[in-house]
């Protein structure tokens, strides 16, 4: 399978608490990260708290920009495309962010929320506005949900919400950063549900995020395992669960059950 969205040797690190400018040490967040997904697959990436699934995921979607490494976007290097491949690339890449409350401004109506990401594509108002009442309907959602605020809907309800964001574009690949961590069980499997369907109707790749093994393992067809900035173990969801090479995969087994 050829990769649709690849990272290469992505390392990443910030300041030490407390280093000053002079002789500043730094704290390693992501060292030596290789990974890819194909078109129309879901790559997992799981990992215990703090070992950078988040910053990871700011680097995919060029939100951030690594120290070293590469992101290629169908074999092409985001850093090396002029701006305009940026800019029609760009589009192809969204982000669901995790922290749902922060995510959506209470301020803005839905409408206003869905439609950020149109902003700079170069589409006329009635397309966009038909874009995000497409979007709305996708997430199954109610055309009058558009007028509302986010704090009128349910946690189910505002994670659909996000999700209509990111597909508004028209996606290729989408970056889920624990996009149902914050639901209760229930919830987490309509909304997983969701976004499978959504992969079946729209042809769409994920790199999921998630330090829930058991969340992994519903909507995963691979696996990539994240330990301290490292990827350490890597394979096919089922027998990377079934024969777990590494402690670190063993205690996200564990923490699961
Ligand atoms: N801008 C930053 N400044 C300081 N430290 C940072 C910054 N970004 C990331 N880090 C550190 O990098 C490490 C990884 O953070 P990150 O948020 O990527 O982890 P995570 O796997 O998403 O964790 P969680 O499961 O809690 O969301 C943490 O130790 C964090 O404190
Ligand atoms: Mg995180």
């Amino acid at each position: 399978m050829s990769a649709l969205l690849e990272a290469k040797n992505i390392a990443y690190s910030v300041p030490e608490r407390g280093s000053s400018v002079f002789g500043s040490r730094k704290k390693t967040v992501l060292q030596d990260v290789s990974l890819h997904v194909a078109e129309r697959e879901t790559l997992g990436i799981v990992g215990s708290s703090g070992s950078g699934k988040s910053t990871l995921s700011r680097i995919l979607t060029g939100l951030i920009r690594p120290e070293k490494g590469k992101i290629l976007f169908q074999g092409q290097d985001l850093r090396d495309a002029n701006r305009q491949v940026r800019k029609d690339i760009r589009p192809s890449i969204q982000m669901i962010f995790q922290d749902p409350q922060g995510a959506l401004d209470p301020r803005q109506t839905v409408r206003q929320i869905v439609k950020e990401p149109l902003h700079q594509m170069a589409l006329s108002n009635d397309e966009k506005e038909r874009r995000v009442l497409e979007a709305l309907a996708d997430v199954a959602l109610p055309q009058d949900a558009a007028d509302r605020y986010p704090r009128m809907f349910s946690g189910g309800q505002r994670q659909r919400i996000a999700i209509a964001r990111a597909l508004v574009t028209r996606p290729s690949v989408i970056v889920a950063d624990e996009a149902v961590s914050a639901l209760d069980v229930s919830t987490q499997a309509v909304v997983l549900n969701l976004l499978l369907d959504l992969q079946k109707r729209h042809g769409l790749s994920y790199i999921f995020v998630s330090h829930d093994l058991a969340v992994i393992r519903h909507i995963s067809h691979r696996v990539a395992v994240l330990d301290e900035g490292k990827i350490v173990e890597t394979g096919p969801t089922l027998s990377v669960m079934d024969h777990p090479q590494h402690a670190a995969t063993q205690d996200l087994i564990d923490a699961s059950l």
